[in-house]
């Protein structure tokens, strides 16, 4: 059994260190003690990927305990499990996000005692735990998990990690966009993977006045976070209140298959005097606008190209070479789309309202589908 010592110096180090800026949610008293009570070493395989390289506990225990309590995200999975993920080669599929992005975002779903949760995306069920926590034995959380793997991984963590008297999550295994109808409604949705689109089920799913806070937009830039508070007629009106990079809901994930090959033939050649990297490295609130006027576009910067690709259809795709010292930049357009047009159109609508902030723009959420606006319901851009 592993001390409890080198955990509690190191969370203790995080927590102020996270409370120093700005993280810890209200009330901070809470927040700290729920901390406390769920080990988060407990939710760490031995064996793990983190940016700073490979963590092995039995190998390195001083680096593990480290990492553990660094606010950096762990890969828990690569490659939905294909790929071991201490090669640090392939796509993490899963992964304990880093906790300063847990907190910023669970900090929006202003939990309560008695809260029922929804949560999507169990993974190694530490924000599930976190959650349970938080809203107490009077409340419930339901976590639903598409891969029965690291279901059944979570649920020996939550087993390990929380006291045999406490009210343990529920966790199903199933795609997370249809929710988990059996048990709604519930006060909050809370999303650990990133939407193109806010999925019908969560709205129908949370009681008029609940929240759904979810990760959003991913595919064009690092993404933002989304809080849409639900109607009693069921439209869901939400604002972007931060930045915020998740991976994606699975069945959300872009489609692979473009060609990395910038001389495939077929494509439009043409030349902008519009440099990529003003696109390519635009603030959130450009990416949102682009991602919403251009939608599943989504980008691939290299060191001398940036690429556009659908993420719904493999052979629609852009490049811009990034030469430079050039006054015009060349492009190459394929498909049934002009990718680069289109984003390019999407990103100057955002300069001429006047480089609104994120904090500016909203969400209506409907049956129909959904709308972007600038202020004010009523201000739809898209
Ligand atoms: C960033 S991880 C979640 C981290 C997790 N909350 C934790 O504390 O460890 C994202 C998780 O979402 C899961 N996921 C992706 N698509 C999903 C879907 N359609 N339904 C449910 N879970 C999904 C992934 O398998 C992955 O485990």
């Amino acid at each position: 059994m592993t001390p409890a010592g080198p955990a509690d110096e190191r969370l203790t180090a995080l927590i102020s260190e996270l409370a120093t800026k700005g993280y810890l949610p209200g009330p901070a008293d809470d927040w700290t003690r729920a901390l406390h009570a769920v080990p988060r070493h407990t939710f760490v395989p031995a064996r793990a990927w983190t940016p700073s390289g490979p963590i092995d506990r039995d190998a390195h225990p001083d680096r593990w305990w480290d990492a553990v309590y660094a606010d950096a995200p762990i890969t828990t999975q690569t490659d939905d499990g294909t790929t071991d993920p201490i090669t640090g080669q392939g796509v993490a599929t899963s992964s304990l996000s880093a906790l300063s992005g847990v907190l910023f975002n669970m900090g929006f779903l202003d939990l309560d005692d008695g809260h029922r949760v929804l949560e999507i995306g169990t993974g190694t069920g530490y924000t599930a735990a976190l959650t349970a926590r938080i809203v107490g034995k009077a409340g419930s959380v339901v976590s639903v998990e598409v891969d029965a793997e690291l279901a059944s991984a979570a649920e020996k963590n939550l087993t390990a990690a929380l006291p045999a008297d406490s009210r343990t999550p529920a966790l199903i295994v199933g795609d997370g966009a249809d929710g988990y109808a059996a048990d709604a409604p519930y006060d909050r949705v809370h999303a650990t993977c990133s939407v193109q689109t806010i999925p019908p089920a969560w709205l129908a799913q949370t009681r008029p006045g609940g929240r759904i806070v979810t990760p959003y937009g991913r595919w064009f830039g690092y993404g933002s976070v989304a809080q849409v508070d639900v109607l009693p007629d069921g439209t869901g009106i939400g604002r972007f209140p931060g930045t915020s990079g998740y991976m994606p809901l699975r069945s959300q994930r872009p489609v692979d298959g473009h060609p990395a090959d910038w001389d495939a033939p077929g494509a439009r050649i043409s030349r902008t005097g519009v440099n990529p990297r003003t696109v390519a490295y635009a603030p959130a609130a450009a990416d949102l606008v682009i991602t919403h006027l251009a939608p599943g576009v989504a980008a691939r910067r290299a060191d001398d190209a940036l690429w556009l690709l659908d993420g719904r259809d493999p052979d629609c795709w852009a490049i811009v070479v990034l030469a430079e010292h050039e006054d015009l930049f060349e492009v190459r357009q394929h498909g049934r789309r002009d990718l680069w047009d289109e984003t390019v159109a999407a990103y100057f609508r955002w300069q001429a309202l006047g480089r609104p902030t994120l904090d500016r723009f909203g969400l209506t959420v409907t049956d129909a589908g959904e709308r972007l606006w600038l202020d004010r319901p009523d201000d739809v851009i898209f």
